[in-house]
């Protein structure tokens, strides 16, 4: 499939120009979680480079974290809440089934100008929105977006299921999104897919049309994500390696040319096995998993604030954003930093 998008064809260019992240300060161990299931800590660590992950108390919510995500990035971008035009907060676990996650974030921030919604294709969730930005900002139609990953997955996750409770964690990452027509940075390619086919994969059953609140669920476990870890993880393998594949030779790039592969943090070993089969050297693949666990939408603008803020990513850097989740649904964008 022929998909060129060149933005410097266009005058104007789809910045980065601030980046933050915000997540529970409470944390959940591999420890802990051999005391509530038949696990170990030398199992989590070797199958997933999982160490640790943030999780929600009870009374924090996933447009708290949006929020305190988005008042950092818009400090370092140095823009005024009136100047934004659109919020959009990548999320499987809203603030509530409506109104959008978004309304909460444009009320606590006072962005009384921008139009705002939720976008719901989990972990490909960011990657799919910076898209979306971009298109609005390269027809000269926006000049100022935030573009939010924000997930409370803890609320959703079995506790008694060992193959998923040692997954997930929560947070938010946020990356304010600014028309630029500096000609040299900004997103230069942005490339998504997706296959329903495989929908049952990755799920969440409850909470929508198919079982309404007064239904009763024959299996009270359809409260939870449900995951086929083992098909994930292969399927995952497969389109990152081809995504990757497909932005370079889109973009006219080599591995040489990239200064990060920011992946969506899913597991390490995915991670690795992806990085080996496209030559992506160590200190390329990004990974901080250990620390935060799977976050979903939120894990990519999280490594994302991460990377800057140690330096690890500068201004100018070509970097790479690659995700892949429920849906299926997966993606990716090359941006000038
Ligand atoms: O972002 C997208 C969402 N993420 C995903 O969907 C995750 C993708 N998949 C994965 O990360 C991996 O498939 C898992 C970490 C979920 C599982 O790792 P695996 O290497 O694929 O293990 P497995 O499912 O093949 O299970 C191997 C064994 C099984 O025991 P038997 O049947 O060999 O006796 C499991 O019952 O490991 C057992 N097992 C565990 N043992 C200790 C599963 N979970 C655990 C656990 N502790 N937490």
């Amino acid at each position: 499939m022929d998909r060129p998008t060149d933005p410097y064809t266009s005058p104007y260019h789809a910045v980065i120009a601030g980046y933050g992240a915000s997540v529970p300060e409470k944390i959940l161990t591999n420890q802990d979680l051999a005391q509530m299931v038949d696990t170990t800590d030398e199992w989590i660590t070797t199958r997933t480079g999982i160490k640790t992950r943030h999780i929600s108390t009870e009374n924090e919510t996933t447009a708290m974290f949006a929020t305190q995500a988005a008042k950092k990035a818009m400090q370092i971008a140095k823009i005024k809440p009136g100047e934004i035009e659109m919020i959009i907060v990548a999320t499987i676990t809203p603030e509530m089934v409506f109104p959008s996650t978004a309304s909460f974030v444009q009320r606590a921030i006072g962005a009384k100008n921008a139009w705002v919604f939720d976008l719901s294709a989990a972990c490909s969730g960011f990657v799919y929105a910076l898209s979306i930005v971009q298109q609005f900002i390269e027809t000269g139609r926006m000049k100022n977006a935030l573009v939010i990953g924000a997930e409370t997955l803890t609320k959703i996750t079995n506790f008694k299921d060992r193959s998923s409770c040692i997954l997930f964690g929560d947070g938010a990452g946020a990356v304010v999104i600014q028309n630029a027509r500096d000609n040299r940075r900004g997103i230069i390619y942005s490339t998504h897919y997706s296959e329903g086919d495989r929908w049952e994969a990755l799920n969440c059953q409850a909470y929508g049309s198919r079982y309404p609140a007064d239904k009763k669920l024959e299996d009270p476990d359809k409260i939870y994500m449900d995951i086929k870890g083992r098909e994930v993880y292969q399927q995952a393998i497969r389109r990152i390696v081809e995504t990757v594949n497909e932005c370079l030779d889109k973009c006219g790039l080599t591995m040489d040319d990239i200064k990060m592969v920011i992946s969506h943090q899913m597991n390490a070993r995915i991670i690795e096995s992806a990085a080996k089969r496209l030559n992506i050297t160590e200190e390329k693949a990004f990974l901080n998993i250990s620390e935060y666990g799977n976050t979903s939408a939120a894990s990519i603008p999280i490594a994302l604030d991460e990377c800057a803020r140690t330096g690890k990513i500068e201004r100018g850097d070509i970097i790479l954003l690659v995700a892949f989740g429920a849906g299926l649904t997966w993606g990716a964008n090359v941006i000038e930093f």
